[in-house]
């Protein structure tokens, strides 16, 4: 069955028991600061859980694009090196609010698996809560389970939460040994976890809200459960490894094309980066493949490459699939055509996708190029470092942050390129240089705004006149004398062409010639609501008291103006546009 088919299969059959088969939610979830990305099935239902929300449903079905890449829910570090982590795949679902309960959801669960997807009973194994009896009484009765093939586990296993705040309650689980039918199957196999046994389906019994740490119950109990479509997928295709499902293949088949190179991917065991060239290749190219969905989805919905919030995951992404693509040894941008087989691959069930594929491709082909060579001279700093790194310290905190700060490389980027020297930053370092730099940038902003707080100005507050003319003649009202270290003054006049630093757009610069004086204007600043002070140096002449009350000419620097002024609109224009 390929992964398309699977996820039809899943719907189809949910609509039969009356569920709405409802559309993946945005991954930007809508009006829930609680969250980054959606990390569940159950988010865009979650005001269905608490009662604040009444559909014209009770039950629901999805197929649900989820990134788990941050807050409670993060799998980022294991992309690449196990056969089942991503940051992006898809959660099939069924949901209750407050209609079907546990026998319900067990019942379909069952049916589902055993009689369409057809999976032999055998392999199938399940975990309860360790407090519920009812679940475990449950599968013996209506699945026919066998006790000794059912487990219960605590809190860690068997008890789901969205994250800190939100639905949640206790859940059950359901395996699938992937091992050889002949060795047999045991309960100290099962809890050793050494990966044949797969946990495919989690059923949870939503049952509380948590919220300020506290639980209290819902309005009536309901159901929200969550398979990895990419890992039944796999199951059903014979495979070992989601990344060999036919919808991730694909794309590990474009990194094979463009790279000129072959995956092997068979072993999924550890093993030394550096040395094991073709090991180095298949965790690289699996990071492609799931940073490239992961790229494609988030810009997809709206979300552009920036230094903060979800823009910065978003760049984080971009940025490691980059740095893995040199592992592949590509000297051209790939991550376009990645993104194109992805938008190719998927936009049947998201059409979304090729809605927006020029967006997606020339964002993320703009975000590679940009980064290309600042990416290069950064790997440079960091072998050079490497070299110099004594035996069992870690890699320095500062370079790590010198590598943050210059050349754009997020820390988990430069964690991730020290992992084939068995390198570890020295993160409490690096915390500290980060610390410094914000404490640095508050000192600058204090200094300069108690500078000016301490100032009384006089008088009428400036006249600006810079929308009309670039030169004018006033008079000049205040000498500031919070020299700076360089000596530098402040001088504020009745009217100026100067624009003063606002909005986003840079203080003017120019001269200022006055009673045979010349200053040269280094910046302009507007300050208590609008006095705007001139930051000069004289450049001939002195400065004197008796300046005050005389006329100045003012001239701003047109050339450098008129640049401004384009950068600044043409600014405003892009914003625009993105919006
Ligand atoms: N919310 C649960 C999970 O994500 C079940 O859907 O695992």
């Amino acid at each position: 069955m390929k992964t398309s088919e699977v996820r039809q299969s899943f719907l189809n059959f949910f609509k039969s028991k009356g569920h709405s088969i409802i559309e993946s939610s945005s991954l930007v979830p809508h009006g829930d600061p609680t969250l980054m990305f959606t990390n569940a099935g159950m988010n865009q239902f979650k005001d269905c859980f608490l009662g604040a929300d009444k559909r014209a449903y009770s039950r629901a079905t999805t197929s649900q694009k989820v990134m788990r890449i941050s807050g409670k829910h993060n799998d980022f570090e294991n992309v690449g090196v196990t056969a089942r982590h991503h940051t992006f795949f898809e959660m099939l679902g069924n949901f209750s609010f407050g209609d079907y309960f546990k026998p319900e959801a067990i019942a379909y669960a069952w049916e589902y698996l055993t009689e369409v997807l057809k999976l032999p009973k055998e392999r199938l194994w399940v975990t309860v809560h360790e407090s519920d009896d009812e679940a475990e009484k449950l599968w013996t009765e209506i699945a026919k389970v066998p006790l000794e093939r059912i487990i219960r586990l605590g809190d860690e296993d068997n008890f789901w939460s969205m994250g800190e705040t939100g639905p949640c309650g206790p859940c059950t689980e359901i395996h699938y040994y992937l091992g050889d039918i002949k060795i047999p199957q045991t309960r100290e196999a099962f809890l050793k976890g050494d990966g044949a046994y797969l946990e495919i389906w989690n059923l949870v019994f939503m049952q509380y809200n948590r919220s300020e740490g506290k639980l209290s119950p819902l309005p009536k109990p309901s159901v929200d459960t969550g398979m990895g479509l990419e890992r039944i997928a796999a199951v059903m295709q014979g495979k070992l490894s989601n990344y060999d499902c036919d919808a991730i293949r694909v794309i590990i088949a474009k990194a094979e094309e463009i790279s000129g190179l072959k995956y092997d991917g068979i072993s999924y065991e550890p093993k030394d980066l550096m040395s094991d060239r073709q090991y180095a290749r298949d965790v690289a190219m699996r990071v492609l493949a799931d940073h490239a969905r992961a790229m494609t989805f988030i810009v997809s919905d709206g979300v552009l490459p920036s230094s903060d919030g979800r823009g910065y995951i978003l760049r984080r992404v971009i940025r490691r699939a980059i740095r893995h693509g040199r592992v592949l040894e590509c000297k051209e941008p790939i991550l376009a055509k990645l993104c194109q087989a992805v938008i190719d691959t998927m936009s049947g069930a998201y059409p979304e996708l090729k809605e927006r594929q020029d967006t997606v491709l020339r964002v993320v082909d703009a975000e590679e190029r940009k980064f290309h060579e600042t990416l290069e001279l950064g790997l440079g700093i960091l072998q050079k470092e490497v070299a110099k790194v004594e035996k069992g310290k870690p890699f320095s905190g500062k370079t790590a942050f010198a590598l943050h700060d210059t050349y754009g490389f997020p820390l988990d980027l430069t964690e991730d390129a020290l992992k084939p020297y068995k390198l570890k930053v020295d993160s409490a370092e690096f915390d500290q240089e980060m610390e410094k730099q914000r404490s640095r940038g508050r000192e600058d902003r204090k200094s300069q705004a108690l500078v000016y707080q301490a100032l009384s100005f006089k008088g009428e507050k400036t006249n600006f006149l810079g929308y009309q003319h670039l030169q004018a003649e006033s008079k000049l009202t205040q000498i500031i004398n919070a020299e700076d270290a360089d000596g530098n003054i402040g001088l504020v006049f009745e009217a100026t062409p100067f624009y003063a630093e606002s909005g986003g757009q840079v203080g003017d610069r120019g001269s200022i010639l006055i009673a045979g004086n010349t200053f040269e204007v280094l910046d302009t600043q507007k300050v208590q609501n609008g006095y705007f002070v001139h930051q000069c140096k004289l450049v001939n002449g002195e400065i004197s008291k008796n300046l005050v009350g005389q006329t100045a000419i003012l001239l701003v620097e047109e050339e450098r103006r008129r640049r401004i002024r384009s950068h600044h609109s043409a600014t405003h224009i892009v914003h625009y546009a993105l919006r």
